[in-house]
């Protein structure tokens, strides 16, 4: 079911994938074992302990496969349906080693292999090694999220007096309809840009630099594809035709903690604009890519933000303590969680897990793999991919001319699929499509930017890009 078209290898050292295999699967590895080492030793139960340990002791084996490239073994059966799948396609790929192995396979591969270890354990099921490292970095993002939770309130205070509609015409309250579309969706867009899988080479202070709305309007000439004002005139004419039936909006969720939250700025946005009159948000069902949102995250988020002054200067492991919110700042937060939780409420903003976005393989295979989901899809009138690894998905990680339209790339998904796709990528990998005859040239041609060698300036989450694909026509 896959394109022809050959993947990205771990054995490829011009790529992101060798640089990943090399440098930054040891250190997430060696961060889930500091992680699981920390909470073992808070347990006072001997067997949990005991069992911690052994988990810990195959954390180091994973590494040790890994950095003396090993070949990459069947997973053990943990019950899950996923595994038999994951087991053949590693058959038919010949058991690679780790650093040749094609790099979509193989990463999916570590996760669900860390997966294992908890599954099929008596006490440490559905232990999460990145949840620490996931709130840590969310209250980090506390700048950001106080920004925004003002901007946010600010807009719905102007919705709500119709200081927005006042003495406009028709085509000039469109036209601003539009404007804040695209900021919401740029808002958006911008959050995947600090996921914590790359946090191996970034500070505190790079990823609060990349949150602010300054930071935010410096970039917009880095969207490098911007299929914005499709996507928008797409549920413009939704919300004429279908006044008054259902409008779904799906988004297929990349990273909790500030990617998850303006998220949700974007799905408030969406229901309170009447653009949407349901978002449904599809989380994974494990631990995945170190930041990836699991349903647990997403409570974590919601009741971190009941009493944000308690989450917010709470002091942390080392004793460092942080200043009091002022009481707007506290009511701007509470604002966006009491209409988070009504629209949760009414069932207008629904999780919806599927096993399906852990497996190994690219969305080409949704059809055939997850019918059930595709049927689903079809239902919506716009599904929202986040972030980069849905990208590399979409597009099975393949090694593209980076002028292949969009619409070609995500194949079954893409024409007459019935499905309406719009990606918010962030580049964190190699693959790359829909770009202008000559871009990547140009690109590769700055500092930086890799040169002939190779395509570095899309490895770094810098530039980004919005691709639509309208399944409906
Ligand atoms: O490129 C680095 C990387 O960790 C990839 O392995 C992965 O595709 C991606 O970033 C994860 O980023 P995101 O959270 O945006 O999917
Ligand atoms: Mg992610």
């Amino acid at each position: 079911f896959d394109p022809k078209t050959p993947q990205f290898l771990t054995s490829d050292p011009s790529s992101f994938a060798s640089v990943s295999a090399d440098d930054r699967w040891p250190v997430i590895i060696t961060g889930a074992i500091d992680d699981l080492a920390r909470t073992v030793n808070t347990v006072s139960d001997e067997e949990k302990a005991k069992e911690g340990k052994s988990i810990i002791e195959k954390l180091g084996t994973l590494k040790y496969e890994l950095q003396h490239d090993r070949q990459l073994t069947p997973l053990d059966d943990d019950g899950a349906s996923d595994i038999a799948s994951y087991n053949e396609e590693l058959k038919q790929r010949g058991n690679p080693k780790w650093h040749d192995a094609p790099w979509l396979y193989s990463e999916c591969y570590l996760y669900r292999r860390i997966e294992t270890f908890f599954s099929l354990s008596k006490h440490w099921k559905g232990y999460d090694v990145f949840a620490r490292q996931k709130m840590s970095t969310f209250k980090s993002s506390r700048p950001a999220v106080l920004e925004l939770a003002a901007r946010y309130r600010e807009l719905a205070h102007e919705a709500e007096t119709d200081k927005g509609v006042d003495g406009k015409s028709p085509e000039q309250v469109e036209q601003a309809e539009k404007l804040l579309f695209s900021e919401m969706c740029e808002i958006c867009l911008w959050g995947n840009a600090t996921d914590l899988s790359l946090l191996t080479s970034l500070t505190y202070e790079d990823i609060q630099k990349l949150q602010g709305s300054q930071a935010r309007q410096a970039s917009q000439k880095n969207i490098l594809v911007n299929d914005l004002e499709a996507a928008f005139n797409a549920m413009q004419t939704a919300r004429v035709e279908k006044k008054n039936g259902e409008r779904r909006v799906d988004i297929v969720l990349d990273n909790s903690g500030f990617e998850l939250f303006v998220d949700l700025i974007l799905a408030g946005y969406l229901l309170s604009a009447g653009l949407a009159t349901t978002v449904v948000l599809h989380p994974k069902r494990l631990p995945w890519f170190v930041s990836d949102v699991t349903p647990k995250d997403f409570s974590d988020l919601l009741n971190s933000m009941v009493d944000p002054q308690a989450f917010y200067t709470a002091p942390d492991d080392s004793g460092k303590t942080y200043p009091r919110l002022s009481d707007k700042e506290v009511e701007d937060v509470q604002f966006l969680f009491q209409q988070w939780s009504e629209f949760h409420q009414d069932g207008k903003l629904i999780v919806r897990p599927h096993s399906f976005w852990t497996t190994q393989g690219c969305y080409w295979r949704m059809p055939h793999v997850a019918p059930d989901l595709f049927e689903d899809l079809k239902e919506s009138e716009l599904v929202l991919f986040k972030g980069d690894l849905n990208y590399r998905k979409l597009v099975n990680d393949a090694q593209w001319d980076p002028t292949t339209p969009f619409t070609t790339a995500i194949g079954p998904l893409g024409p007459k699929s019935g499905i309406r796709v719009l990606a918010f990528r962030t580049c964190k990998a190699d693959v790359v499509v829909g770009l202008p005859a000559g871009e990547d040239e140009k690109l590769r041609q700055l500092p930086g930017g890799g040169g002939s060698e190779s395509r570095k300036w899309a490895w770094t989450g810098k530039w980004a890009v919005v691709s639509f694909s309208d399944g409906k026509v």
